[in-house]
């Protein structure tokens, strides 16, 4: 067994809340989920930017940018996928130990990877939000050519095509972006998670 030899040291760190007191603020993991080209990174985007400029520190964790890195051994088979959340999981939970407001958008797509994602992170800290654009909306704005790709078979398993995505039944808030400027969005989701995360 790998893990025989293992001796973890975590009781002898510096506790999390030693770091919030330091940073004033609530170390949380805001897990944006939904389908490709549903607007989760664009809001992770500019929901860092107006927390910084209210002095957040935060931290911006994306699939596109983790597997290209972190996780570029990875596929999109059902294995790969649980095993792409089970790592970022673990790494949005070092920051948000630290202190730091975490925002994490992955597709994330069935409720069994959604709720590893909570257990390893910790039901305290990670807030679920259902960035909730329909499958239509996305193969519309098909931002990356990917959904026409899916279509042709030029992608297998494509999430919403030929690759499932369950709606979360349980997301602490939904975010619509449909018939909403990113701003308005942004904004109904900053004022769900502000007092979550102020000190
Ligand atoms: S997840 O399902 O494992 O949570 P993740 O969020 O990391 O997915 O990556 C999704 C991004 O990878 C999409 O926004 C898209 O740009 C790209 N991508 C490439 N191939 C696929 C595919 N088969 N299914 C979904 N997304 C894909």
């Amino acid at each position: 067994m790998a893990q025989e030899h293992i001796h973890p040291i975590f009781d002898r760190l510096l506790q999390t809340e030693t770091k919030e007191t330091l940073l004033k603020q609530r170390g949380k993991v805001i897990w944006l989920i939904g389908l490709s080209g549903s607007g989760k990174s664009t809001i992770a985007e500019y929901l860092e930017a107006k927390l910084y400029d209210e002095g957040f520190l935060t931290q911006v964790l994306d699939g596109d940018n983790i597997r290209s890195g972190l996780n570029n051994n990875l596929s999109f088979s059902d294995t790969d996928r649980l095993e792409n959340i089970r790592r970022i999981s673990e790494v949005a939970k070092l920051f948000t130990n630290c202190g730091i407001v975490t925002l994490a958008s992955f597709i994330t797509p069935t409720e069994a990877i959604r709720q590893m994602a909570k257990d390893i992170i910790g039901e305290d800290k990670y807030i679920e939000v259902y960035v909730s654009t329909s499958l239509e909306a996305c193969e519309d704005r098909d931002v990356k050519g990917l959904y026409d790709k899916a279509r042709q078979g030029i992608i297998k398993n494509f999430t919403g095509i030929d690759s499932v995505f369950e709606t979360p039944q349980n997301p602490a808030i939904i975010i619509p972006t449909e018939g909403f400027t990113v701003e308005e969005s942004v904004q109904k989701l900053y004022d769900f998670i502000i007092e979550k995360i102020s000190y």
